[in-house]
């Protein structure tokens, strides 16, 4: 356990998820104050249990007028928001094909547009404060078009990416950083249920690594791009991928 956070307050979206889950409990040993979004209620409550001092907020983030109750909510339960971990994301396989107009808005509305509205929300404070750290969770697919990802979700992820830079370059000048994670087939149910046994056992076998990334080595990424030690880091795309692609 470190005391990077110094009681900060730090936001994770997608926290009853398994990465979420992962990045809010290190964030809280790391001793930030965490709110935890998700659309999945039960769930998330199950999460903050666990967590003490956590602030949870059942609600759908693609929506931007739930984002602005979240953020006001969060502050003035927790504080001003330090810390923003943009995570939650859905998962669609489909190519471009079988992609319908409704599914494409879906997984934009959660994987692009949420990102936006949230840091739309804590950027004025952050940049008054002037410190303030932005992760955004991206993918491989974003860099390969997609191993086995489909069109939305690939694009989705190419998108966060480019708002990762576009922020980055907007708010450099205040003290606040905005960086991005592509991870690539953590062990989670995206993993797990949404990819056949054959899938699976074909990219182990192309992983150098030679296996799937804990989601708690996810979070040791998001731990650091957050703290105060990366304060010279903004614009980056952190690869976690055990070797899958280099760029
Ligand atoms: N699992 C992987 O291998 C992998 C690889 C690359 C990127 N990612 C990305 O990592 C992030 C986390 O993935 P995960 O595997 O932990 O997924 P997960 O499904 O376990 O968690 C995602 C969470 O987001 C929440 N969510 C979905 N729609 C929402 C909405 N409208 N409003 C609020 N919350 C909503 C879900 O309820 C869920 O709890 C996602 O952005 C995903 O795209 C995952």
């Amino acid at each position: 356990m470190s005391e990077d956070g110094q009681g900060r307050v730090a936001i994770v979206t997608g926290a009853a998820g398994t990465m979420g889950m992962a990045a809010a409990k290190r964030l809280a040993a790391d001793n930030y104050k965490v709110a935890l979004l998700d659309i999945a209620a039960d769930r998330l409550s199950a999460v903050a249990k666990d967590l003490k001092g956590s602030l949870a907020i059942a609600g759908d983030i693609s929506q931007p007028e739930k984002v602005n109750a979240a953020v006001g909510e969060v502050e003035s339960k927790l504080g001003p928001a330090s810390v923003l971990v943009n995570n939650a994301g859905i998962l669609s396989n489909n190519k471009s094909a079988e992609t319908t107009p409704e599914e494409w808005r879906r997984v934009i509305g959660v994987n692009l547009d949420a990102a936006f509205y949230l840091a739309r929300a804590v950027l004025p404070g952050m940049k008054q404060r002037r410190y303030g750290r932005i992760v955004n969770v991206c993918s491989l697919a974003m860099k390969t078009g997609g191993l086995t990802a489909g069109t939305a979700y690939t694009t989705s992820k190419s998108a966060i990416g480019g708002l990762t830079f576009s922020l980055a370059r907007e708010v450099a000048p205040f003290g606040v950083t905005v960086n991005g994670i592509a991870p690539a087939y953590v062990k989670t149910p995206m993993v797990s249920e949404q990819l056949t046994e054959a899938q699976r056992q074909a990219l182990l076998a192309q992983i150098p690594v030679g296996r799937f990334c804990e989601p708690e080595e996810f979070a040791h990424c998001v731990a650091f791009l957050v703290s105060p030690m990366s304060g010279f880091i903004t614009g980056e795309i952190l690869d976690i991928n055990g070797g899958l692609h280099f760029d």
